[in-house]
């Protein structure tokens, strides 16, 4: 038996990276899943993909368009269980470099999209969670939420919203049998990330930065998702798992010594 069978499951920003691998091993634990995208046929492509799933258009920053992609899973398959926030503009994203530099009008597109859309998906999900009894939500933060960058002001304000976000609607929902924890991954080799917005010397550095041996794939983010959205994480409930390799876990002078300690040992099999 699946670790989700049964259950009703929105993942958004579902046709690419996170939420795509994501959507996929919900299918494959047994949930119906309605892959949620802005980019309809990124959606539809995964859709197809997977068992029991139907596409859905959605902007997130859009209340009427979010109101929507509830309904549709609530039509297609009967009810909500499970719900990831998780779609993000990753080329708006790319332009919040500085805050002396930042448009406004840029600032309030970055916190629709990556703060906004979690409350307004919380807030449309959860009575549909209520009439099954209970559910289990997911907000994709981010370690930019939790530490501080040179670059992302506002995405980081966004994302550190996300993360007390999840915290106001663990205590507001959680007697009521909804849970809502988060997942803050730092640098995912996603594909839009690979082809668009990291040179091969950006993930050469990186590989410095992250205290494991390989830098982190969308299947170990989704693999936390899944986690947390099952019954096996019963009991968890307001938290935010970093999926960060350790990289906000150490001072930087830390990766001076691992440096010395890889030049001394083979590398690992
Ligand atoms: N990739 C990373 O390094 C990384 C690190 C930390 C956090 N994150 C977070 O992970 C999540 C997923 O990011 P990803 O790297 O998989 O990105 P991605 O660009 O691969 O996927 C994001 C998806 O969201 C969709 N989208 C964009 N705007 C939307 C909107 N308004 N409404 C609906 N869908 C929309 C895009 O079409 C795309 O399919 C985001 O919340 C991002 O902030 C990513």
């Amino acid at each position: 038996m699946g670790r989700l069978e049964g259950k009703v499951a929105i993942v958004t920003g579902a046709g690419s990276g996170i939420g795509e691998a994501t959507a996929r091993v919900m299918a494959r634990e047994g949930a119906s899943v309605v892959v949620a995208d802005i980019n309809r046929s990124a959606a539809e492509r995964v859709a197809r993909e997977l068992g029991s799933a139907v596409a859905v258009e959605v902007d997130v920053s859009d209340e009427a368009s979010v109101v929507r992609m509830v309904e549709t899973a609530v039509k297609s398959f009967g009810g909500l269980d499970v719900l990831h926030n998780n779609a993000s503009d990753a080329s708006a994203n790319a332009l919040d470099v500085d805050i002396v530099d930042l448009d406004m009008e840029l600032f309030d597109r970055l916190i629709a999209v990556n703060l906004k859309a979690h409350v307004m998906g919380c807030k449309h999900a959860i009575p549909h969670m209520l009439a099954r009894g209970g559910g289990s939500i997911v907000c994709t933060a981010s370690i930019e939420g939790i530490v501080g960058r040179g670059v992302r002001t506002a995405y980081g304000a966004a994302k550190a919203g996300v993360v007390l976000l999840t915290k106001s609607v663990a205590a507001q929902y959680g007697s009521l049998g909804i849970r809502c924890n988060a997942v803050a991954p730092g640098l995912v080799l996603t594909p839009a990330l690979r082809n668009h917005y990291t040179s091969p010397e950006q993930i050469a550095a990186s590989l410095e930065i992250y205290p494991m041996p390989r830098l982190c794939e969308p299947q170990d983010v989704a693999n936390a998702v899944l986690f947390l959205a099952s019954d096996e994480a019963a009991y968890v409930n307001g938290a935010t798992l970093m999926v960060d390799g350790g990289a906000t876990v150490y001072m930087p002078s830390a990766q001076f010594d691992a440096a010395r300690r890889r030049a001394s040992r083979p590398p690992p099999r």
